[in-house]
């Protein structure tokens, strides 16, 4: 039985339960709009502990803390300038997360030792209202394995997660693919992580700065390799180098359609607008189609142009081939 199309009020149970459990130390894997988190409350280092133990996750790797409520910063963060209001006005709820100098209310193995905390306020009222109800902030990583497919769906955590202690089904994400991560320097922001909030949408509120090279200290655990599938995965830039290639066992992420669906053994064509906020929304639901299906032994996967939404698709792409790439077709 599929709990897609609940509404919040036949969840509030679920909710609520959810909430006790993240009160005693216990995991919670729930819905945010990107994808879906593994939560612990953010101030409890025991239960934070074991998230990283479940995901089998490096500890130098910081989580991200989701908060409901604006008032919620001040228990987490020092010295709140006048940008974070104007971000928040915005962007807030939605998925951009904010990392900001932290308070000593924040316990080191939520931010792997560092003096600041990523932040965010997810636009998912299953989300909003667990946080509210557990009365705390919640650290919450993607649910998946470390260097794994991020999940957007229950079941996607329940492949990868068995053993978590409670997971809210909230039905498939609507953005698909992580927030995006900025940091604030003296001149403006810089950004650590793509996401769907670009760049141009960012510089509308607060001036970009694109002075120094972001230090690799604060962009940890941003690694070459991650989102990785279990079976050899390509990027495909160039559709004519594969006019030789035997297709028969290859599943192929398609964006524009442009491909002889009877020579691959499975296609799965993300947008039928070609839309990148599409891509975006089906790229990991796709991976891990392909990944659980036997008779696929490679993914393909389509590249877009590295701007605007693509950048944050092309990220995803290529940190997936990363360990498996051999040649660029
Ligand atoms: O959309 C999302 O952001 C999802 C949902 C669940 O909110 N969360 C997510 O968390 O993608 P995770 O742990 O998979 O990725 C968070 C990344 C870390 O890998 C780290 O690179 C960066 O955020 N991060 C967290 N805190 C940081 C900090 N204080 N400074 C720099 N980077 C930080
Ligand atoms: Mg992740």
């Amino acid at each position: 039985m599929t709990k897609l199309n609940k509404t919040l009020s036949d969840l509030s149970k679920d909710i609520q339960k959810a909430a006790e459990y993240i009160q005693q130390g216990k995991l919670v894997a729930f819905p945010t709009e990107t994808v879906y988190g593994l939560g612990a409350n953010a101030f409890n280092p025991l239960a934070v502990s074991k998230i990283f133990e479940l995901k089998e996750r490096p500890t130098f790797d910081p989580l991200i803390v989701h908060i409901a409520d604006i008032n919620d910063l001040n228990k987490l963060v020092l010295n709140i300038d006048e940008r974070i209001f104007k971000l928040a006005d915005k962007f807030w709820p939605g998925p951009l997360t904010i990392v900001l100098p932290k308070n000593n209310n924040v316990p080191d193995i939520v931010t792997s030792g560092l003096e600041t905390v990523g932040i965010r306020m997810p636009a998912n009222e299953i989300a909003l209202e667990l946080i509210k109800a557990a009365k705390v902030p919640i650290a919450a990583p993607s649910a998946n394995k470390f260097g794994r497919i991020s999940p957007t769906t229950a079941n996607h955590v329940k492949k990868q997660l068995p053993n978590v202690d409670y997971i809210i089904d909230g039905g498939k994400t609507t953005v698909g693919i992580e927030s995006t991560i900025i940091t604030l320097t003296e001149k403006g922001f810089k950004i650590l992580r793509s996401g769907i909030i670009t760049q141009e949408d960012i510089q509308t509120v607060v001036e970009f700065d694109s002075t120094s090279e972001i230090q690799t200290l604060s962009a940890p655990g941003m690694l070459k390799s991650h989102y990785s599938p279990r079976k050899k995965m390509l990027i495909v830039y160039d559709k004519n180098k594969l006019i030789n290639i035997d297709k028969s066992k290859i599943g192929l992420i398609s964006f524009t359609g442009e491909f002889d669906e009877s020579e691959y053994k499975k296609i799965i064509k993300v947008s039928k607008t070609n839309d990148l906020k599409e891509y975006a929304i089906n790229l990991f639901a796709s991976m891990h189609s392909l990944e659980d299906d036997d008779e696929i032994e490679v993914i393909f996967a389509e590249a877009v142009s590295e701007t605007g939404i693509g950048k944050a698709i092309m990220d995803r792409l290529k940190k997936a081939e990363f360990d498996w790439k051999k040649a660029e077709l």
